[in-house]
């Protein structure tokens, strides 16, 4: 089965309403390949997300940055995933480096969020890295395993994710991986899921990369045989989220 590109735009805590309505106005008026050719999930903060979502092309799709581990209730400033739902908010990104490294998330309360979120029928982003210094001790591998099995231990289907991989050394820096390095790691993260979930999942589930993605490094990436799509930061803000998203062709 050929797994379908995925560019995801992250905006992160970025944005007034009036940024807001100029990226979705580019957007909505941006030539791009079909849906049957590429799907496209942009990620405002939580007080635009039903705003973008009313404004956005039907062909383009709304995630969550977050959403806590399990039901709502007395949990002040979280979002539960059945708030989300309840929206009508298809997708979530959960595990993404920036809540593990500053807010301490452990790989087991992001393998308990992906489990919960999927339980609720949120689809979910899961993102998965290493840092510079694990990647200069060799250890890349190993993380990414670590990480991805603290998810595979809460999930007993991976129908509805999509696994981002981003080196942290590389998210906002300018200092992009290069396509044999991402290659690497993604050619790993799926050799990982054919050994211990299985063939089929390891075939279908989309990799995709993030990490200082932009309109001029994005096409030689997406030729990569395990890149599936990218996760974008910085560049999902500027009208060169258009390039990224016809890099799928
Ligand atoms: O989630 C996307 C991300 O962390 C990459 O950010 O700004 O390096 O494209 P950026």
């Amino acid at each position: 089965m050929g797994r379908k590109f995925f560019v995801g735009g992250n905006w992160k805590c970025n944005g007034t309403i009036s940024e807001v309505k100029k990226i979705v106005t580019i957007l909505n008026e941006a030539e791009v390949p079909s849906e049957d050719v590429v799907e496209v999930v942009v990620s405002p903060p939580f007080v635009f997300l039903s705003y973008v979502k009313s404004l956005l092309r039907s062909d383009f799709q709304v995630a969550a940055q977050n959403c806590w581990v399990r039901r709502g209730g007395a949990f002040t400033g979280e979002i539960s995933a059945e708030m989300l739902v309840n929206l009508g908010i298809p997708w979530v990104i959960i595990g993404h480096s920036e809540r593990r490294q500053i807010l301490n998330e452990s790989n087991e309360f992001v393998g308990e969020k992906v489990g919960y979120a999927l339980s609720q029928g949120l689809k979910v982003i899961a993102c998965v890295g290493e840092t510079l210094e694990q990647r200069e001790s060799g250890t890349t591998v190993t993380v990414v395993a670590t990480q991805i099995n603290a998810i595979a231990d809460k999930v007993s289907s991976w129908e509805n994710i999509v696994l981002a991989y981003e080196p942290v050394w590389a998210i906002g820096t300018g200092k992009v991986a290069t396509p044999a390095q991402a290659q690497e790691v993604h050619f790993e993260l799926r050799k990982w899921l054919q050994g211990n979930v299985g063939a089929e999942v390891a075939a279908s589930t989309r990799i995709i990369y993030g990490g200082s993605v932009n309109g001029a490094n994005c096409k030689e990436l997406s030729t990569q045989p395990d890149v599936d799509g990218f996760l974008v930061g910085g560049a999902s803000l500027k009208p060169e989220f258009i390039d990224i998203i016809k890099s799928a062709t």
